[in-house]
């Protein structure tokens, strides 16, 4: 299977020169073809960091990062990113604009410079399917964000990140900000929706309960490093580093009353 996005050695320092923190601290990584990689640690690891890297919505201060083979040093390279590659972000009340109506939000992606030029009536065709695989009327596209609960303004976020067919889904805690009710349908949804369009996908969570559901593979983050990375399987049979036995114990405490499943 091909290797979709590799990263190597990356370093990233935030925050002021000194007294701020090496987000990014020798971190290396590859995401393949098909792969369902869950990217889990401790809050503050680097894992949004990393999304966002691998994404070039932000520029390491060393390392390397490869889509399909080029480094994204390559302007050629990034647009090939940007055409392939959506992301769904952890809270959809930052993530969408409260002035603009939900059908151009989740078409806004459609009319960027690196999208196929579209006509009108394929952008609408394009839309309402969409809304229908996420579970939206798609008479419901001309309300805005603040009318949708927030269930069903992640359901928004998500069909904004499926509207150009992207192969590639990176999802930052894409149900952490949502009512413990309405997490499951959501992660359902999610799942569904990357089964069936066999893409490969990125699941940053917390939870490695959650994980197990989705993913097939597992990466643990820890101070800007990856510090474990396996099947899921193997990972939870027999765990290596200490970072992932703490995640590991930490399910039962976390399951209990929650209703993810
Ligand atoms: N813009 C910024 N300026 C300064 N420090 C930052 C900035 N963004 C992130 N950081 C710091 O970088 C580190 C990594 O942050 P990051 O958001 O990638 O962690 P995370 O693993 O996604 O955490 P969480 O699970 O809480 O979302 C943290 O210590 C964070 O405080
Ligand atoms: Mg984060």
């Amino acid at each position: 299977m091909s290797t979709q996005i590799e990263v190597e050695d990356l370093h990233l320092h935030l925050g002021p020169h000194s007294g701020g923190i090496d987000a990014l601290d020798g971190v290396s990584l590859h995401v393949d073809e098909g792969e369902r990689l869950g990217l889990v640690g401790e809050s503050g690891s680097g894992k949004s960091t990393l999304l966002k890297v691998m994404m070039a919505l932000l520029r390491p201060d060393s390392g390397v990062v490869r889509f399909r083979g080029r480094s994204l040093s390559d302007n050629e390279a990034v647009r090939d990113v940007r055409r392939s590659v959506a992301m769904v972000f952890q809270d959809p009340r930052s993530s969408l604009d409260p002035r603009m109506n939900i059908g151009r939000a989740i078409t806004e992606p459609l009319r960027s410079p690196v999208a196929r030029t579209m006509t009108r009536q394929e952008r609408q065709d394009r839309l309402a399917k969409v809304m229908m695989d996420v579970g939206l009327d798609p008479e419901s596209a001309t309300r805005f964000p603040h009318e949708f609960s927030g269930g069903q303004r992640q359901r928004i976020a998500i069909a904004r990140a499926l509207v150009t067919q992207p192969d590639i889904l990176l999802a930052d805690e894409p149900v952490s900000a949502l009512d413990v009710s309405v997490r499951a349908q959501v992660l359902n949804l999610l799942n569904d929706l990357v089964r069936q369009r066999g893409l490969t996908m990125v699941f940053v969570s917390h939870d490695l309960a959650v994980v197990r559901h989705l993913c097939d593979t597992v990466a643990v983050m820890s101070r800007g490093r990856v510090v474990e990375r396996g099947r899921l399987s193997d990972v939870y049979r027999d765990p290596q580093h200490e970072v992932t036995q703490e995640l590991l114990t930490a399910i039962p405490r976390i399951r209990v009353g929650d209703s993810t499943h």
